[in-house]
């Protein structure tokens, strides 16, 4: 493990075994928090990566109790519930299903709504069930994946100004799809009590080597911008992603 002032690298060999150990410290984390208010924050990331860690929730024993968890979504694509692209589906056939959350614990984004529209309106949901009244919510987990192009959540490199957007909540647009996404905007990300990055494989070694140890020209990637105010930065690497 290492530890810098802002940030803390963890690498375990094979990505099962990753998706095990985060899956592990995430709940023992959330064992202490939900003793200690009426429900815990949980924002979470799309894409494939989740899928390993979503399959370690479900069996980790003893289980979690999920009563006390109100799970987000970091960002959506503009597409159906039913979509084979979409986060919230991905995400409700392996984690919220056979866990049996109730459907009043989670709140999706509407893929299917207006991607403006839906920004928008999710950005007031969040102010009301995740906000204290005034300032910036606080998420108590962000889980975020990584691109190799150095996007993350769905602020990609050719829309870097979108992570300063004063807004929540944003649409951005996959460059090579063109398809639009409602993500979370860098000022709700860097609010929360926690941030961890989830990489695994070869493929992304090179970027989460610039971006976790600030190399190269690693400004130009909106994970570089990824910067708690007042939490804490985790990353859980593989041994592929770390370059090991
Ligand atoms: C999405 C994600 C996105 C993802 C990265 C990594 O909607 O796709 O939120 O930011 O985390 O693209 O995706 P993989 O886990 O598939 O590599």
């Amino acid at each position: 493990m290492i530890r810098d002032m802002a940030q803390t690298i963890k690498i375990v060999d094979g990505k099962n075994e990753l998706a095990e150990r985060l899956a592990a410290d995430f709940a023992g984390q959330l064992q202490h928090l939900i003793t200690t208010r009426e429900y815990v924050t949980v924002a979470l990331s799309g894409g494939s990566t989740p899928g390993l860690f979503f399959k370690a929730l479900v069996s980790l024993n003893p289980p979690v109790d999920w009563n006390s968890v109100r799970f987000f979504w970091v960002d959506e694509r503009c597409v159906p519930a039913d979509h084979a692209e979409s986060n919230f589906g991905a995400a409700y056939r392996a984690l919220l299903k056979p866990l049996a959350i109730p459907e009043s614990n989670y709140y999706r984004i509407r893929g299917e709504d207006n991607p403006e529209g839906e920004a928008r309106w999710y950005a007031q949901l969040i102010m009301d069930v995740a906000g204290s009244g005034q300032g910036v919510p606080v998420f108590d987990f962000i889980f975020l994946g990584l691109g190799t192009d150095g996007h993350t959540a769905s602020i990609f490199p050719h829309q870097i100004e979108r992570w300063d957007a004063e807004d929540l909540c944003t649409v951005g647009i996959h460059p090579e799809t063109g398809q639009k996404r409602v993500t979370f905007t860098g000022r709700l990300i860097n609010a929360a009590t926690r941030i961890i990055f989830h990489v695994i494989g070869k493929e992304k070694a090179e970027i989460a080597q610039m971006v976790s140890r600030k190399t190269g020209n690693y400004t130009v990637y909106p994970a570089s911008r990824v910067d708690p105010l007042n939490g804490e930065l985790l990353w859980y690497l593989d041994a592929e992603a770390a370059g090991a």
